[in-house]
């Protein structure tokens, strides 16, 4: 199984995203499936100049030399596609959309009728894929990521690959600073690492174990309060620099 994970948070490696995403895709190694990470911070990926040159001068190739001329056939191999990001202004970061958008090329121009709805065909024959998102967000509640849930479906649906499903984690940047002072989280660890198991075994994460992974991590109002001590905190540091 190829698996390709996309990480488009600005703070790569070190950041909230990351620290769900390493487990699912340390899970999926154990496992034995071949498993590609690429951070977009690292990659040249321009936006998309909406010349249509991919489907009509120059059909399958976007006339732009820059990193996505490497990563879009493996893009097409890949058995799963695991995108990871977090939460910006409800949605994906812009350099995630920026990829996104040049996936142009893998379509055709022309229309066909899918399910009664509008489609593009592909231009590589059929590939049986899924799609993976992996987010975290500021705010506390799960419902923050619905925007980005029914853009990651519909994503999907145009594409022509299957939502195999989220790995979500409100209020993100807690589960850090609970896990640098030693309280219980591990199971969150646990569960990503467990989820990748079941989509490589079974095909399918159980809903039980995408449960742990959003559970919460601390009230409503103490998070609230928490995090606005924080940044006081850090804003009277600054103004008496
Ligand atoms: C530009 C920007 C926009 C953001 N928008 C949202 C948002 O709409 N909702 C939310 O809950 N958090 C939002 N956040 C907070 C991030 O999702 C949060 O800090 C996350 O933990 C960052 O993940 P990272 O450490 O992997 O970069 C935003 C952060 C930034 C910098």
């Amino acid at each position: 199984m190829k698996v390709v994970a996309i990480n488009s948070s600005p703070n790569m490696g070190k950041g909230n995203t990351s620290l769900v995403l390493t487990p699912f895709l340390e899970g999926m190694r154990e496992v034995g499936a071949g498993v590609e990470l690429f951070y977009t911070k690292k990659l040249e990926i321009n936006p998309c100049q909406g010349e249509f040159n991919c489907w009509l001068k120059t059909p399958g190739k976007c006339f732009q030399q820059d990193d996505m001329q490497m990563l879009l056939p493996k893009l097409v191999e890949a058995d799963v596609l695991v995108l990871a990001t977090p939460l910006y202004v409800d949605g994906v970061t812009g350099p995630m959309k920026n990829l996104l958008d040049r996936i142009l090329p893998l379509a055709q121009p022309f229309f066909e009728l899918r399910d009664g709805h509008c489609r593009h065909p592909g231009r590589n024959g059929s590939k049986d894929s899924k799609l993976v998102l992996v987010s975290n967000c500021g705010f506390w509640e799960m419902d923050n990521f619905e925007p980005l849930l029914v853009h990651m479906q519909a994503v999907c649906k145009n594409m022509g690959s299957e939502f195999a499903g989220a790995l979500l984690r409100p209020h993100g940047p807690a589960l850090r600073g609970m896990k640098a002072m030693g309280m219980p989280v591990d199971d969150i660890f646990e569960a990503a690492k467990d989820a990748d198991r079941q989509l490589v075994e079974d095909g399918r994460m159980s809903s039980e174990t995408l449960r742990v992974i959003s559970r919460e991590l601390l009230p409503l109002e103490m998070y609230v309060q928490i995090i606005n001590q924080r940044f006081q905190e850090v804003l009277d540091a600054l103004e008496k620099e």
